[in-house]
């Protein structure tokens, strides 16, 4: 409902009835001071004079002579036969400024960041019969509060679901349910923490968002290096941590997949040594060319703690994920949940549990995979026409790719030049931990971009490209970047 169709039926209005000031002036002043700092925007409909007379227990003159003078002024707007309304007077300034709060990032024309899933395609349909379902046949108790690991009815088609279509070896007794994957890694690295970890190995690079979410929960991250293949076993035993969280499927931001051979390594390492393994498995279920690669949390289940959400498959608004656990975190990671009392709503797990029993999940998967696959393969196209010197990689999952540049000094300069002009993008420069010695580049999102927006897309990125250093030096840099734009134009 926009401001200009609102009704307001609650007003805070303060009158002071001891008789210093005339109780009508009292009003008239604080409805205008609310019409003035944008609390009552231009267009939203009054309260009737008799409904306000009511609930302020004053006579109907008192608001008719407040309305009346507020009207004379253009604050209010009176028509026979409607309730009064805000008037045009003051209140745009007030309109953008609460607008400016509500949103505060800059119009992008191109949102090209790489973890951004098309929001426009949330089958919100299919989902409101699961909320009703949820509504119409919740128990009592699944509406009180409830086992803090999750309902079971959900932790239930989950298992089903993960077993299928991940190949995980689980059963719903090992589920928790959180607010997203973010939440997941919070909760354990806070259990690792009370059990004296001091440092926990992150893939380098990896979401910068994993770096600051561990120091918050008292683990300074180690840096272990990724290379084609995956996370480099020989890096992680020289660490010497004893726990790391890894993205097999499609290496965040790299979008390296990891080998069988990698995914054997790692497993052994963590059955050997003991170590724990935290799978973030965020978009795994958006793979194109080859068959889908099962999760790590198969080869090892005692060892691995699998993290999932619905930010990629569905939407990050639901924020809700889960976690499938090694019997050994269990109990530490359901007391550390319970005491917070920070669990997913009742009602939504249930319509989820729904929306997945009914295979609503699968049948959106299968068309989000189609629609991003024609995404992925136009924008691979329009790049190699238009920078086919620069490497394209980490193509076969996921939502974003790797475009390989020579020089961080590359990607910054690319970066900085295409935000300029209103492209948001990211770079491998973003997502580094100290001692980064690897490829770098920037990370470009299909998510969200439109098949016909492609060609418009990679032309900007082609100009933000002509001006990186590397260009810049090389030779024949000016006939380079002409010969770029000109391909694109
Ligand atoms: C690598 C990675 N893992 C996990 C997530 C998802 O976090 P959440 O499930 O808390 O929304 C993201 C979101 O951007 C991500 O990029």
């Amino acid at each position: 409902v926009s401001p200009r169709q609102s009704q307001v039926r609650e007003l805070l209005v303060h009158l002071d009835r001891s008789g210093q000031a005339p109780i009508s002036r009292q009003l008239e002043e604080q409805l205008r001071e609310a019409i003035q700092d944008g609390r009552l925007e231009s267009g939203q409909t009054l309260p009737s004079t008799r409904m306000l007379a009511e609930d302020l227990a004053v006579s109907r003159g008192v608001v008719v002579r407040a309305y009346t003078q507020l009207a004379a002024e253009g604050y209010v707007t009176m028509r026979q036969g409607t309730n009064p309304s805000v008037g045009a007077i003051g209140t745009p300034l007030a309109e953008t400024a609460l607008r400016e709060q509500a949103d505060p990032s800059p119009r992008l024309r191109y949102d090209l960041r790489p973890e951004r899933p098309d929001l426009s395609q949330f089958p919100r349909g299919d989902w409101l019969r699961s909320v009703r379902h949820a509504l119409n046949r919740a128990t009592d108790a699944e509406l009180g509060y409830a086992d803090c690991r999750g309902l079971h009815v959900l932790r239930q088609e989950l298992a089903r679901y993960l077993a299928r279509a991940r190949g995980l070896a689980i059963t719903a007794d090992r589920i928790v349910i959180t607010v997203g994957s973010t939440h997941a890694l919070t909760l354990i690295e806070h259990v690792l923490h009370r059990r004296g970890e001091r440092t926990i190995g992150l893939e380098n690079p990896s979401h910068e968002l994993m770096h600051r979410l561990a120091r918050r929960c008292g683990l300074e991250p180690v840096g272990i290096a990724v290379d084609e293949e995956g996370l480099r076993v020989d890096a992680l035993v020289a660490s010497r941590v004893t726990a790391v969280v890894v993205s097999p499927a499609h290496q965040f931001p790299t979008g390296v997949a990891y080998t069988a051979e990698r995914r054997a390594e790692l497993a052994r390492w963590a059955e050997e040594t003991g170590g724990l393994i935290l799978e973030d498995d965020y978009d795994a279920e958006f793979r194109y060319d080859r068959s889908p690669i099962g999760a790590l949390q198969g080869l090892a289940p005692e060892r691995v703690a699998y993290i999932g959400s619905t930010s990629k498959t569905l939407i990050p608004g639901l924020r809700l994920g889960w976690v499938v656990l090694p019997s050994a975190l269990i109990d530490d990671v359901a007391t550390e949940l319970g005491e917070s009392m920070l669990h997913h709503s009742a009602l939504e797990q249930l319509a989820f549990a729904d929306f997945l029993r009914r295979g609503e999940l699968d049948r959106h998967l299968r068309r989000m995979r189609l629609l991003y696959r024609r995404r992925r393969d136009s924008l691979v196209t329009a790049l190699a026409r238009a920078a086919p010197q620069f490497p394209v990689s980490g193509t076969a999952a996921g939502l974003h790719l790797l475009l390989e540049l020579p020089s961080a000094g590359d990607e910054a300069s690319a970066c900085a030049h295409a935000s300029k002009h209103g492209i948001a993008v990211q770079c491998v420069g973003d997502h580094t931990l100290p001692g980064y010695g690897g490829v770098r580049g920037l990370l470009i999102g299909y998510g969200t971009l439109q098949e016909a927006a492609v060609d418009l897309a990679v032309r900007e990125l082609a100009s933000a490209l002509a001006v990186t250093p590397s260009m810049a030096r090389n030779d024949s840099a000016g006939s380079a970047a002409a010969g770029l734009l000109a391909r694109v134009a």
